[in-house]
């Protein structure tokens, strides 16, 4: 089976997960992308808009976040993204057992897909990869080894709608993926 189906399978999986779906509501929101990627975003949990597509990133933070890629010189197409939780959460923010829950399906995307880079954006995506809460604003730039998978830290596009000051800081940290990848 290519990657592809790999991950078309898990996406099916995700969409008849009983325990994914507690205290939540829309679509599932697998992730999409190239199976092959070598950068994989990830973020938090699906907003409405994206539990109304089944897409991820496609509401205001999405568009924020694709405008970063592009402008980094990445490909939308060539990259993946997604979130660790796979559905709206009913109160907005995952709860520690929704993270570690979809943890599991996200560990399996990560598998087939086997990229260079995990991008963590944001405090859910970090508890997510390495079970620990960190300040994002002192360690975002980071480049962190565990478990097999190289990982940058980063904010998440949503702190930068609410601050638009740390635009530069979001800027900075795509310009060193950049330079990590190329
Ligand atoms: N925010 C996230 O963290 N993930 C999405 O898919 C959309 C918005």
């Amino acid at each position: 089976m290519d990657k592809g189906a790999k991950l078309t399978r898990i996406a099916k999986q995700i969409a008849a997960c009983v325990e994914c779906k507690v205290g939540k509501s829309g679509l599932a929101v697998p992730g999409e992308g190239n199976p092959d990627a070598a950068v994989v975003f990830l973020g938090e949990a699906p907003g409405k808009t994206e539990a109304a597509t089944g897409r991820p990133f496609v509401g205001r933070s999405g568009k924020l976040l694709r405008s970063h890629i592009r402008e980094a010189g990445f490909i939308e197409e060539e990259v993946y993204i997604t979130s660790p939780v796979k559905y709206l959460p009913d109160r907005g923010t995952p709860t520690k057992k929704d993270i570690r829950h979809g943890r599991e399906h996200l560990m399996e995307q990560l598998r087939v897909i086997q990229p260079k880079y995990v991008v963590l954006m944001g405090a859910t995506a970090v508890y997510a990869m390495l079970e620990k809460t960190l300040p994002i604003m002192k360690v975002h730039g980071k480049v962190i080894k565990e478990s097999g998978l190289t990982f940058l830290i980063m904010l998440h596009p949503a702190a930068v709608l609410r601050f638009p000051k740390y635009a530069p800081l979001m800027r900075a940290d795509f310009a060193l993926l950049a330079g990590l990848v190329k």
